[in-house]
């Protein structure tokens, strides 16, 4: 096997590779002056099973380049391409929430299948579609990042408490929890607009001696997190540990949810960025070793 990525500087396309001790085949994008692309391979590293490694926090220049590859690499002869995508785009929009939009959720998923045999992701955010295997056509696998989360947190925090800070959240904090026999709390999330949220936090004086970890999937403008750390505070709890799978940190999200009286904001490496401190590599190459 050989891994194709546009992004060979991120950790886990790295740690990827050098746990199945597999060559990395780092690929650029020539842009044309009037914008459009070029994907361009070495043939010789073309081998029957073909990982590509695609970062989708930014989807949509990405996903046409991305395509290209994996059409490239099927002409020059890859039998099998599985996509390596540790976040999995489009995820939210899984319903009409107005009327005339389309349920993007669903279409990325058609056209991701139709170019890839298999995909290996980490928690997709799973809500109204409750497993990939509904919308998406190809074999997929799901890694789930709780077990490294959680040794994570056994050598890091003292008397930890999860807290989920909405409905969705229950499932990865109910598993984290389980992981680390900690408690775990559930916190209720209004949104009324992409920047605008409302949390409410239920009776939690009894765990005042414990270390607030605020787990969730995404942290996109970081909103909800920054809420969430705001009202914990209010009712006198330590300052919290901000752990999130997917560092999507749209904008400033990211430099105010630091000043926000958080403890300290840790993610997954998912996606590349500053704040990655938990690696996936070993996990996500289980799942590959499964699929290919
Ligand atoms: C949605 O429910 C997700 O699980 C996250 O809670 C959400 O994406 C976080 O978004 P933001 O950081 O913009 O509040």
């Amino acid at each position: 096997m050989t891994l194709f990525t546009f992004h060979s500087e991120h950790g886990l396309a790295r740690g990827l590779a050098q746990a199945l001790d597999i060559p990395l085949s780092p690929m650029t994008v020539h842009r044309f002056p009037d914008g459009e692309s070029c994907v361009r391979i070495e043939t010789e590293a073309v081998t029957d099973t073909c990982l590509v490694y695609a970062c989708l926090a930014q989807p949509d220049p990405v996903t046409l380049p991305l395509l290209f590859l994996a059409r490239t690499l099927r002409d020059a002869g890859a039998k099998k391409l599985v996509l390596v995508a540790p976040y999995l785009a489009y995820m939210r929009q899984d319903k009409r929430f107005h009327p005339g939009e389309g349920i993007t959720a669903r279409y990325y998923a058609e056209l991701l299948s139709e170019y890839f045999d298999a995909l290996v992701t980490v928690d997709p955010h799973l809500h109204r579609v409750h497993n990939l295997q509904e919308i998406y056509s190809m074999q997929t696998c799901v890694v789930e990042s709780a077990t490294t989360v959680a040794g994570w947190i056994r050598n890091n925090i003292d008397s930890p408490l999860i807290i989920g800070p909405d409905s969705e959240s229950e499932q990865w904090a109910k598993r984290l929890a389980q992981l680390t026999g900690t408690a775990y709390v559930i916190l209720q999330k209004t949104r009324h607009s992409d920047r605008e949220v409302e949390i409410s936090v239920p009776d939690i004086e009894q765990w005042q001696q414990h270390t607030p970890i605020l787990f969730d999937d995404i942290i996109s403008t970081g909103s909800t997190m920054i809420v969430t750390v705001g009202q914990l505070l209010e009712k006198g709890m330590r300052p919290p540990m901000c752990i999130g799978v997917h560092a999507v940190f749209a904008g400033d999200g990211y430099l105010q949810l630091l000043g926000s009286g958080a403890a300290q904001v840790v993610t997954c490496n998912t996606i590349h960025h500053d704040s990655n401190a938990i690696d996936l590599s070993s996990a996500v190459a289980d799942a590959v070793r499964q699929l290919a």
